[in-house]
C-alpha cells in the first residue's frame, strides 16, 4: 500500500547571493528505510530499492558515474538539451513552474534554466544535502528565479507544497530514472506525474535507448569501479543507519543486459555463505547468492510511446542524438484524449 507524503518540517529558507530557497522536507524517516530493507531481504530473489543508493556519499559517487567515459546518458543528454534547448523551450513555454523530479546533474538543468527561463523552479530529490547544495547554487546563478526545494521520495505519491495557479506547469524527469521503475510502476508513476501537471501539462523525460550490449554493459561496468563502489555504498549506508552487520568484503559488484527483460540488472552477489543481522532479523545468504539492486530499462522509441500513451500522456516531439543513444521526449498531459495518435 502506498500513502501520500505529508510535509513534516519547513526548515527556514537558506540564502544563496541574496535569492532565498525555500525549503520543504517530506523525506523518509530511518524507520520507512528499515521496514522496506527488512521487507526485501526477505523475499525468494532478496531485493532492495535503488532509491537507497542516494545518501550523501551515494550521490557523490552517482555524480561521479555521469563523469565517466563508460557512462554514455549523462554527457549525450545534456548534448540533446545544449542542441535542441530552444526547440525544447519553444514547446515548453516560458514563465513555467518547473519541477524537476530526481535533480541529478546540475548541468542539464542550467542548460534547462538557461533556454526555458521558468518563473519558478521546484526541484524534488530524496537526497537531502545534494538538493540543498545544488538549488542554492541555482538560485545564485538565476536571481530572478524563484527555487521551492522539495525533500522526498518522487517514488510514492506527493503533493506539491506551493499553491501555484499562476504558471503553467512543466515537469523535466532527466537521465533515465524512469528506467528504474518496473515498466507498470513507470506506468503509474508517469499518471501521478499527470496528475500533478493536471491536464494540458507538459513533460520532458530522458529515455535511455536500446542499444549495442557491450555499449550497455560497459555503461554499469566501468573499468575505475565506480559503480561497483556506488553498489556497494548500500550496504555501508545499511551498517551506518540501521546497524546491520554487512561484510563488504562477502559481496561484489556485477551488472549485465538481461536481453528478455530489455533492462541492465546490478545484483551484489555474496561470495561465500553467510549471515547478516539487522536489529533482530537475520539473513542467511548462500555462495552466490544475490541482493537485486537495480533494473536500468532500456527503450525503444515506438516502446518508450506506447509506455507514455498508457499513462495518459501524448507523444509531441523526440530529439536523440545521431546514433542514436539517448532520446529525449516532450509529452503532453491528455488523460481523456483517444490514445493511439501522436499530439499535433
Ligand atoms: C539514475 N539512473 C537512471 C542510473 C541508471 O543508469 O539507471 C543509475 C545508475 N546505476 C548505475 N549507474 C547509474
Amino acid at each position: 500500500m502506498t500513502s501520500t507524503q505529508t510535509i513534516r518540517a519547513t526548515a527556514p529558507t537558506a540564502s544563496a547571493g541574496g535569492n532565498p530557497v525555500h525549503f520543504y522536507d517530506l523525506h523518509p524517516t530511518p524507520a520507512d528505510m528499515r521496514a522496506e530493507v527488512l521487507a526485501g531481504l526477505a523475499l525468494p530473489q532478496k531485493r532492495i530499492a535503488p532509491k537507497f543508493f542516494y545518501d550523501a556519499a551515494g550521490s557523490r559517487l552517482f555524480d561521479a558515474i555521469c563523469n565517466l567515459p563508460e557512462y554514455y546518458p549523462t554527457r549525450t543528454e545534456i548534448d540533446i538539451l545544449r542542441t535542441h534547448g530552444a526547440a525544447m523551450a519553444a514547446r515548453l513555454g516560458r514563465e513555467a513552474l518547473l519541477i524537476e523530479l530526481g535533480s541529478g546533474s546540475s548541468l542539464k538543468i542550467q542548460v534547462l534554466l538557461e533556454a526555458l527561463r521558468p518563473a519558478v523552479y521546484m526541484p524534488v530529490d530524496i537526497s537531502r544535502a545534494h538538493l540543498l547544495d545544488s538549488a542554492g547554487r541555482l538560485a545564485g546563478d538565476f536571481p530572478g528565479l524563484a527555487v521551492h526545494a522539495v525533500c522526498a521520495d518522487y517514488s510514492v505519491p506527493f503533493v506539491l507544497p506551493v499553491e501555484d495557479h499562476e504558471h503553467p506547469r512543466v515537469a523535466f524527469f532527466p537521465g533515465s530514472s524512469v528506467g528504474n521503475f518496473e515498466p507498470a510502476d513507470a506506468e503509474r508513476f508517469l499518471r501521478r506525474v499527470g496528475a500533478l501537471l493536471g491536464p494540458g501539462g507538459r513533460l520532458l523525460i530522458g529515455v535511455d535507448l536500446r542499444k549495442d550490449l557491450a555499449l550497455l554493459e560497459a555503461a554499469y561496468n566501468d573499468a575505475a569501479g565506480v559503480t561497483a563502489a556506488f553498489n556497494l555504498n548500500l550496504l555501508t549506508r545499511f551498517n551506518r543507519e540501521l546497524g546491520a552487520d554487512f561484510d563488504l568484503a562477502g559481496f561484489r559488484h556485477q551488472a549485465f543486459y538481461n536481453q528478455t527483460e530489455g533492462r541492465i540488472e546490478m545484483h551484489l552477489l555474496s561470495s561465500r555463505p553467510q549471515q547478516v543481522q539487522i536489529g533482530d532479523a537475520r539473513f542467511a545468504f548462500r555462495e552466490g547468492e544475490s541482493i537485486h539492486t537495480e533494473c536500468s530499462y532500456k527503450y525503444s522509441i515506438p516502446g518508450f510511446h506506447a509506455l507514455a500513451r498508457r499513462a495518459g500522456f501524448l507523444p509531441e516531439a523526440v530529439w536523440t542524438d545521431p546514433v542514436p543513444l539517448f532520446s529525449v521526449h516532450c509529452l503532453v498531459y491528455r488523460p481523456d484524449a483517444p490514445s493511439g495518435r501522436d499530439a499535433g
